[in-house]
């Protein structure tokens, strides 16, 4: 298989920490093994196919509602032991958790991801990640996973930065978009064509009941 060398990795987790320190965001456009990309894609598409991606809702799971002019992706949430291309993608996230703890001291506790395709011209508007009632959310994590996304074809995640500007990543795969939940308002501006990528959550220790 077509590894990336641990140093690499290792270079590539000291800049997201780095970066999430400075400015709250960061992009790395080549953060997984091609190999490894594709057999996500490959899964995604082949859940998408078999009827498991259901129309995301918004807010806590228990109370979500599905809310038509928020956000228009389709979702299924990761467990472990389905697939060991999942398998692989949750050890990474595992490994990028205890980095951030060592380095930020974030008290990350556990990661949430969940496949999405957006359908051509679906959306998400500008949101936050942390609910209202769930302050778990610490770091959000994007993975993209489609191949040849050419920049006229859309679907950019639109980061709106503290002074008033904003940064559009394209859902290149194989980029690893992770910033601060509670400060990075953001939307996924529609797309001409069928967008994937794997949406997570590094969450912290809950506060028990409200
Ligand atoms: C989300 C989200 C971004 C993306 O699911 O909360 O903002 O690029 N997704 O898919
Ligand atoms: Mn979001």
């Amino acid at each position: 298989m077509n590894t990336c060398s641990s140093n690499d990795l290792n270079a590539r987790v000291a800049r997201i920490i780095d970066d999430l320190a400075e400015r709250g965001w960061s992009l790395q456009t080549h953060f997984i093994a091609p190999t490894l990309t594709l057999e996500l894609a490959e899964e995604c598409r082949k859940r998408a196919a078999a009827g498991l991606l259901v129309r995301a809702g918004v807010g806590r799971s228990a109370l979500a509602v599905i809310n038509e002019g928020l956000r228009g992706d389709h979702i299924q949430w990761l467990e472990a032991g389905q697939n060991p291309a999942c398998d692989q993608y949750l050890a990474l996230m595992d490994g990028l958790r205890q980095a951030l703890n060592q380095a930020l001291y974030l008290g990350l506790e556990d990661f949430e991801s969940h496949f999405a395709l957006y359908p051509p011209g679906a959306y998400y508007k500008r949101h936050l990640d942390r609910f209202r009632d769930d302050d778990r959310r610490a770091v959000s994590v994007v993975f993209y996973l489609n191949e040849q996304w050419q920049a006229e074809q859309g679907g950019e995640l639109r980061l709106h930065l503290a002074d008033g500007s904003h940064h559009d990543v394209l859902p290149v795969a194989g980029s690893l978009l992770v910033f601060l939940s509670a400060e990075m308002p953001h939307e996924v501006l529609p797309a001409t064509r069928e967008r994937l990528s794997l949406t997570g959550w590094l969450r912290r220790r809950g506060s028990g009941p409200l």
